[in-house]
């Protein structure tokens, strides 16, 4: 494995590096999140997602900046930020690549992908590759089921993969090739996904189809069939 990397057991690395990029418009854009809930702690959640697009993770002094303009102690921040598995403590790489290693997608094949991948990148769990480009998660189930088994990167989804497949899609992406998921959108960086979360679209939420084939199944079979789902006013049968 190489060296230098962090890992989720590394007590070592800093929390704070001192560095913030938190500056007058990250607070302007923060306060105009929280002005857009009637109860203004409502908005910690995209509050976090725009101080991980601005620090690449949540910084101590985004939970500060966060638990100013909310009214809300630092603890308090840090008990939803820690608790959020989408949150990051530690700097997260260009691309956040995620295996689903849940019960179906592992034995279609997902803890194949993941292990294939720790290697190829040379990489733990929640490890960033040398050149920060790539970091790597295990995830729980993404419901996604009937396309395990599933990868995300920057919370795309990637479907019915392959450790070939798989290791093709981290090489594109480190190259800088223009990467789009099976359901239609183009990967950006994980800190502009970071920035649409916080509540800024920028333009392409309706890239794709979205509902793929699987997922579409039923409705066609339903078409096909002339099925039709039951009138809720009519009397349940008895026995
Ligand atoms: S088990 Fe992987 S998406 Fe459900």
């Amino acid at each position: 494995m190489a060296e230098n990397h962090t890992t989720a057991t590394d007590k070592t690395v800093p929390y704070s590096t001192g560095d913030s990029k938190i500056t007058e418009t990250t607070i302007a854009e923060l306060r105009e999140i929280a002005a857009r809930y009637p109860e203004a702690r409502s908005a910690l959640l995209p509050m976090l997602h725009l101080v991980q697009s601005v620090e690449g993770r949540v910084t101590p002094e985004g939970i500060e900046a966060c638990a100013d303009l909310l009214g809300l102690t630092g603890a308090e921040v840090s008990a939803v930020a820690t608790f959020y598995t989408m949150y990051k403590r530690r700097p997260v790489g260009d691309y956040h690549v995620g295996v689903c290693t849940n019960t179906l997608c592992a034995v279609m094949g997902g803890d194949l992908i993941f292990e294939r991948l720790k290697q190829h990148l040379d990489v733990g769990n929640d490890e960033t590759t040398e050149d920060g480009k790539v970091t790597l998660e295990h995830l729980e189930c993404n419901a996604a089921c009937d396309y395990a088994p599933v990868m995300m990167v920057n919370w795309e989804f990637f479907d019915d993969m392959t450790p070939e497949t798989a290791t093709q899609l981290v090489d594109d992406l480190r190259a800088g090739t223009e990467v789009k998921s099976p359901r239609g959108a183009t990967i950006c960086t994980w800190r502009e996904a970071e920035r649409v979360l916080a509540g800024f679209p920028d333009g392409r939420a309706d890239e794709g189809p979205t509902g793929g084939k699987a997922t579409l199944a039923g409705l066609r079979l339903a078409r096909e069939r002339n099925w039709s789902a039951p009138n809720g006013s009519e009397t349940p049968k008895e026995g």
